[in-house]
């Protein structure tokens, strides 16, 4: 029996790359996936059949899966995903939130539209189902996973990402505030970010150092993803796993050591000028 046998899982993103992977995991530990993917471009435009040649591959495999083509970004576009889980398997375990594109650029030149397209995948489009996808978990009263994705670029930052990094960024925060809010329905999120060679990282700087690391397949992503929409994960809440090649992780906001004001008054500009050293000490 499968780690996941019985839960339906909705994957965003699921056509290629990781989310694709996260698909076939899924279903061969026994969950009904709900395949979600428009098929596109790197950068968001156009659209294609991904998600039914994943959904094909599942059942011809022996697992259940149905292929859902909305473009995450929009409450329209979420609720569409969730009643199509509902329609077909009568509720909702798992929520994995996948889906991305890049519009790289560096900030002076970035235009707003490269600015809106890739916050609103990314950022909106993980909030928007997470709440969709919870409200239908409260009502079940049976608790539930969301597994939302990060990266790296948010976290550490990468040169010529800011819009996408400041989605990531995002995601870290609305997976540890959901977490808190969502606690007390059983409803665990967590965030992961992975390093592995798709479409969305071949022709980036950063692909000359997986490449060197051995490729960083995606399949070797999904096993903690799985983890967390299983029953065994219970109670880890508001985690941002790092899993890149064997390395696996987490990631966490942290403060310097600091240090505390001489004056009454609390700091003064010129006090902080002379003791900026301590004051940004580890
Ligand atoms: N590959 C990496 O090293 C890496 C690193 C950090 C984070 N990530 C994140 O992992 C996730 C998966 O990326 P990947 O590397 O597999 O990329 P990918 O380009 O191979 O796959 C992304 C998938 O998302 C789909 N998609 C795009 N816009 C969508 C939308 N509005 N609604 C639904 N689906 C949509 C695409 O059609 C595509 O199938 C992304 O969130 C990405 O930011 C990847």
């Amino acid at each position: 029996m499968g780690i996941l046998e019985g839960k339906v899982a909705i994957i965003t993103g699921a056509g290629r790359g990781i989310g694709r992977s996260h698909a076939l995991l899924f279903a061969r530990e026994g969950a009904r996936i709900i395949v979600n993917d428009p098929g596109c471009k790197r950068d968001g435009s156009d659209a294609g059949d991904t998600a039914d040649e994943v959904v094909k591959e599942i059942i011809t495999a022996g697992g259940e899966a149905i292929a859902c083509k909305y473009a995450v970004g929009s409450t329209e576009s979420a609720e569409q995903i969730i009643q199509t889980a509902i329609h077909a398997y009568g509720r909702i375990d798992v929520l994995v939130n996948n889906a991305g594109i890049l519009n790289d650029r560096t900030l002076l030149n970035m235009t707003d539209e490269e600015w809106d397209t890739v916050i609103n995948v990314h950022l909106r489009g993980s909030f928007t189902c997470l709440r969709a996808a919870a409200r239908v978990m409260k009502e079940q009263e049976t608790g539930g996973r969301i597994i939302n994705t990060s990266s790296s670029s948010g976290l550490l930052g990468n040169f010529g990402q800011a819009n996408y990094g400041a989605a990531k960024a995002g995601i870290y925060a609305l997976s540890r505030i959901a977490a808190m809010e969502l606690a007390k329905h059983k409803i665990c999120v967590n965030a992961i970010a992975p390093v592995a060679m798709t479409r969305m990282m071949e022709d980036l700087p950063q692909s000359q150092s997986v490449k060197l690391a051995g490729g960083l397949n995606p399949e070797t992503i999904s096993p903690v993803v799985a983890f967390l929409a299983s029953d065994s994960a219970a109670g880890i809440s508001g985690m941002t796993f790092g899993i890149e090649g064997r390395h696996l992780f987490i990631y966490r906001m942290m403060t310097s050591h600091g240090a505390h004001s001489f004056e009454e008054e609390g700091w003064t500009a010129s006090e902080i000028g002379k003791r900026i050293d301590q004051i940004a000490h580890w």
